[in-house]
């Protein structure tokens, strides 16, 4: 998808700040945020994006965080978020002692994604307020790595285990709030009903257990369109198919039930870019590469997943040709431009020379938060941009940092 951001506003933010740099635009994720209006609660999964300045953004807009470790928990409640309230969740598969004291000092309602966690939790703090993530025993993902349903995945209670986490939640005296599914990133709508109606499925189960639910949680897994022509996701469909599968279950349970929604991407991705310089040009056989001052401890997702950024280069002119465009890494990895396989692709590009910017598009989610320091690289600065104001919102990690941590 194209930038939010003029060549002129990019230049200038590399010429203040240095690159690699990450640059976010406010307004897009406001909007991204007021588009999702229909559900109860919004719940953002701060792993697309944790910087608190993001977070602050999307609480003033509205939306609530989840959190995922002892560090997301810190940094929600330094954006301002309230402990023991709704508004942060902590959604984990285990917990590890100092997340456990720390999600029960802020009374920070837990999801469950095991039931040890249900026993440990219970043990600590009788009476805290939990949901059940549950594993339908199917999922989708735009990766297999990604994929979060399923026999071999990790994720969630066993949905034919529900009975026994139910049976731990009276054993301690928990407070269930509701249930939550999340089977992957990356919307594929043949499954949706396949999840309202599992959805459906484990309420009935709830409730014929003996126990009342508040809210049921969508998960999150919302698609964007990270190449021109890809479809968006079509927020009113993804509601109306949630909001049947909720009523449903209303009928259930004989009340009124919170519908929430879980994203990263959709709010994040396409509000930022990553911006790199251009530091060497050449050809290796019948293979032009554009080599940039990025890599992918900036960026991990090519090399990962092999998903695909959109790119333009700030300064170059001419035809465009075939391009493979890579970073500084001493690893044959760290090329932007590669198939899941780990696959060299080129991209049509113009010739690009020294000192070019390159921007590379849809940036937002998991790209800042999966950084990396391989190869002693500290991490890159990030900007907000708001309007005609912009400012630095993590500034550059120093070498000293670094080497701090081991004198
Ligand atoms: N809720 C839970 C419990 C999750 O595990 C995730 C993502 C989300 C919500 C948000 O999913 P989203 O709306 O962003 O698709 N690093 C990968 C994505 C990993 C997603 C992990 N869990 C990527 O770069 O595509």
């Amino acid at each position: 998808m194209p930038t939010p951001f003029t060549p002129a506003r990019l230049q200038a933010l590399a010429a203040e700040h240095g690159t690699p740099l990450w640059v976010y635009d406010a307004a897009t994720i406001r909007a991204r945020a007021a588009s999702l209006k229909r559900f109860d609660i919004v719940r953002f999964a701060q792993k697309a994006c944790s910087n608190i300045h993001v977070l602050k953004l999307l609480r003033e807009a509205g939306v609530n965080v989840d959190s995922v470790s002892r560090g997301e928990v810190l940094r929600a409640l330094a954006a301002g978020y309230q402990a023991g309230s709704e508004e942060i969740v902590f959604t984990a598969d285990l917990l590890d002692h100092a997340t456990l004291s720390t999600v029960v000092e802020h009374r920070i309602p837990v999801n469950a994604g095991s039931i040890d966690m249900l026993h440990q939790l219970g043990e600590a703090s009788a009476g805290h307020a939990v949901w059940l993530r549950i594993n339908p025993g199917f999922g989708h993902g735009h990766s297999h790595k990604t994929n979060t349903g399923g026999e071999h995945s990790k994720h969630g209670i066993w949905h034919t285990d529900l009975p026994a986490a139910l049976a731990a939640v009276r054993q301690h005296g928990l407070k269930l709030v509701g249930l939550h599914m999340h089977i992957g990133s990356g919307v594929d709508y043949a499954h949706l009903a396949q999840v309202g109606q599992a959805m459906v499925g484990l309420v009935k189960q709830t409730v014929a257990a003996g126990h009342d639910l508040h809210a049921i949680s969508a998960g999150g897994g919302l698609s964007i369109p990270y190449r021109d022509g890809d479809a968006g996701i079509d927020v009113d469909h993804y509601f109306g198919l949630w909001d049947a599968s909720r009523r449903e279950a209303e009928a259930v349970v004989g009340h009124a039930l919170t519908l929430e929604l879980e994203p990263g991407r959709y709010l994040v991705a396409e509000s930022a870019v990553l911006l790199a310089e251009v530091r060497a040009v050449k050809n290796a056989g019948a293979n032009r590469f554009v080599l940039v001052d990025a890599g992918f401890n900036e960026l991990m997702r090519p090399a990962m997943y092999g998903a695909f950024h959109g790119m333009s280069l700030i300064g170059a002119g001419g035809a465009v040709q075939p391009t493979v465009v890579a970073g500084p890494l001493c690893e044959s990895g760290d090329v932007f431009t590669q198939g899941p396989g780990g696959e060299v692709l080129t991209r049509e590009l113009p010739p690009a020379t020294v000192g070019d910017l390159l921007v590379i598009h849809d940036a937002g989610a998991y790209g800042a938060s999966m950084s990396s320091n391989y190869n002693s690289r500290p991490l890159a600065a990030e900007v907000l941009v708001d309007g005609e104001a912009s400012r630095l919102i993590r500034r550059r990690q120093t070498i000293e940092e670094l080497l701090a941590l081991e004198l």
